[in-house]
């Protein structure tokens, strides 16, 4: 089935939006790819308006001449359901199915994703849209995938909302006393006595209560899945052989449980784009591609993925995952577009790559005259092929072509990282002690820890199996269920390792805490019992003992057989633990009640994992030098990425995929350059 995008190749492509161009362009356009090596393309993401002019009218000259010049040009086609966009008409036919914000004002029609998941009108006329498409080319030879949708993430207030919301409540809840109970609703006389009185979270006047807030993420991600399932049917219906995806959006504003949503898609794909520049970009872009890898790991591709041209046959195919859309130029922080500096695309790609990702494929193909995003990077820049960007997307589709072998590999990790989207949630709450509380800063955090020490780690949920990994580091992972509190206990027992940071499992699925000291779900297996909250201003920070820092928190906390690594110095807390080791069988628990700095944080890291008997990727990779490896029975690819901008040179053997050259011994890497070897069988 997934054979049908994969041709051995790594992808490489983007998308494309013929409907902004005349015919002539598309030539053009086809031509240039051939030169890139482009070999998929995802067409149609915002077309509706083009596809169906007016309602049941539809349009499909321009389309069917693409997709035919396309196959032509031997490339393939990721084929997009319109519906993150509807058009003009059925917004001012359908006023009911405008998304209406928390403070109840309906948004109107202009941008793109003015629509309500959950509107019976919208969700029939994306059935519609879609099964239309389904009809006419499910079968056309350029087909590779179908990618429904675009970054599933907007919400919606409006009465179809509330009507769907209270459904999914009497679900989840069953009765009323279940759910009074859950939400602790006798606090501020939230009592409920008839579902009728159960409505959104509304903006209100002060704090809104936790469980409600979190049981409404949790509603609105499953709609939006069920909105994309019902499309996918359609899909599957019209030619079961063609893959299923949906382009995931990062971050915790989006509320949608993407390891869940894994499960339903035949290809987990994300689009990525850093917000940060210095270093910052490369650490988010290796944090997003393990997320990736983890959520592949619960999804269909590892069972149906083919195995790459060159590698050996394996019982267990690598998890494949694709990073559908990236910057070809730009990182957009705050305020200003940064320019990316010659060879940092070819760096990030390869960053994904290494890690799991099928390809390298970017927003946007050619940058278009007009339109809200006109100033977006593309691989055809407005100044047009005699361009930077374009020649490195032309060395970069050289550059994956010759890496094909690598997909046989899997991305090898022993430290894992607990994370779950409601726990982000929850710790987004207004009521927390802190307003500093970052559930995916404190996931990125321990993953940046880890990656400037130079260990690979897997992104885990609970309930993952854990037998691989010697060392799991939960960071803030605040909710913690019987289930999950029992899948930490068991790691440890049976040996493992454990790094836990302040906040983890103080909660339950509720977000009501577990009372008796924190974190109550493992004060026992770290030895410890936390009576109370520091936290810390924003401008604050407090002396640890060994010369770091600690930011945003810090604890009161009592040894109950564990032993201080480090201790406060000064203040309130001085002399009292701040980071904490504790014996457990033959493994070892360690806590933060602190958010280190990132050097205190990363040696932390460092003896956590010599403890656990984990090493590094390549132990002599200079600073700046990032390792990845992918391996295989009797094979393994080490993937060296110079972030610095001088040469560097690194002990190593192997041949160089991208060079051809031979390293024997050691291999220099060109400032701002990568290096892939092709390990000696190890
Ligand atoms: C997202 C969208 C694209 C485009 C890019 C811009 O990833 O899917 O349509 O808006 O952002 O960065």
């Amino acid at each position: 089935m997934v054979g049908m995008w994969d041709d051995g190749r790594l992808c490489h492509g983007g998308d494309y939006n013929p409907e902004q161009w005349p015919a002539a362009t598309w030539r053009e356009d086809v031509a240039l790819m051939r030169r890139a090596r482009v070999n998929l393309v995802t067409v149609g993401v915002f077309a509706w308006s083009r596809l169906e002019p007016a309602p049941g009218r539809y349009d499909f000259g321009w389309l069917d001449e693409v997709l035919d010049l396309l196959h032509d040009g031997g490339i393939r086609v990721a084929l997009a359901t319109p519906t993150a966009s509807p058009p003009p008409w059925f917004s001012l036919a359908h006023p009911d199915a405008l998304p209406v914000t928390a403070d109840g004002v309906r948004l109107h029609h202009g941008s793109r994703d003015t629509y309500c998941a959950a509107a019976p009108s919208y969700r029939a006329a994306a059935r519609g849209i879609a099964a239309t498409l389904a009809a006419r080319y499910a079968h056309h030879p350029a087909l590779a995938m179908w990618h429904v949708h675009n970054e599933y993430g907007t919400t919606c207030h409006c009465p179809h909302t509330e009507a769907a919301f209270r459904r999914w409540l009497v679900d989840r809840h069953g009765d009323l006393d279940a759910l009074n109970a859950a939400w602790a609703t006798s606090f501020w006389s939230q009592h409920y006595t008839d579902w009728a009185y159960v409505s959104t979270p509304r903006a209100t006047q002060y704090l809104g209560n936790p469980g409600h807030l979190l049981d409404f993420r949790r509603f609105w991600s499953d709609t939006l899945l069920a909105a994309y399932v019902e499309q996918r049917d359609l899909l599957k219906a019209a030619n079961p052989a063609v893959p299923v995806t949906t382009n995931y959006v990062l971050g915790d504003w989006v509320p949608v449980d993407h390891a869940r949503w894994a499960r339903e898609v035949d290809l987990v794909a994300i689009d990525h784009y850093p917000s940060v520049v210095d270093g910052g970009a490369e650490e988010q872009t290796a944090l997003a591609a393990d997320l990736a890898r983890g959520w592949a790991r619960h999804g269909h591709t590892r069972a149906a993925t083919p195995r790459g041209p060159a590698g050996p046959t394996r019982a267990d195919p690598p998890a494949t995952w694709l990073l559908m859309e990236s910057a070809a130029s730009q990182i957009h922080t705050t305020g200003r577009a940064h320019t990316k500096e010659p060879g940092r695309m070819a760096r990030h790609s390869l960053s994904h790559v290494a890690r799991g990702s099928r390809g390298a494929m970017f927003f946007q193909w050619r940058a278009p005259a007009g339109g809200a995003e006109r100033f977006h990077s593309a691989l055809v820049p407005h100044t047009g092929a005699d361009s930077r960007v374009f020649r490195e997307s032309v060395r970069l589709g050289e550059t994956l072509d010759r890496l094909a072998e690598i997909t046989a590999g899997e991305t090898t990790a022993s430290v894992a990282l607990a994370w779950d989207a409601a726990s982000g949630w929850a710790l987004r709450h207004p009521g927390m002690p802190s307003a500093l509380l970052d559930g995916h800063a404190e996931l990125a955090a321990a993953h940046r820890a880890l990656w400037r020490a130079g260990y690979g780690c897997d992104v885990v949920v609970p309930g993952d199996p854990l037998d691989r990994y010697r060392l799991l580091v939960l960071p803030a992972l605040y909710l913690a269920d019987d289930a999950t509190a029992g899948w930490v206990h068991d790691h440890v027992e049976a040996g493992g390792h454990l790094l836990v940071s302040y906040l983890s499992g103080v909660a339950d699925p509720h977000a009501r805490v577990h009372l008796g000291g924190y974190p109550g779900a493992y004060r026992d297996l770290l030895g410890l019992r936390v009576e109370e909250f520091h936290p810390l201003a924003a401008d604050e920070q407090v002396l640890l003992s060994g010369g770091g820092t600690g930011r945003i928190w810090s604890e009161t906390v009592h040894l109950r057989g564990a032993e201080p690594v480090g201790t406060y110095v000064g203040g309130v807390l001085d002399g009292r633990p701040a980071v904490t080791r504790h014996r457990v069988g033959t493994g070892t628990t360690w806590y933060l009640s602190t958010r280190p700095d990132d050097g205190t944080y990363r040696r932390l890291v460092t003896e956590a994992a010599r403890v656990a008997g984990v090493d590094p990727v390549c132990p002599a990779a200079p600073p700046g030098v990032e390792a990845v490896r992918r391996a295989a029975p009797g094979t393994s690819w080490l993937f060296l990425l110079n972030h610095t901008d001088r040469p560097q040179r690194v002990p190593a053997d192997g041949l160089d995929l991208l060079t051809g050259v031979p390293a024997d011994g050691e291999v220099t890497l060109p400032a701002g350059g990568a290096a892939v070897l092709r390990e000696h069988p190890r």
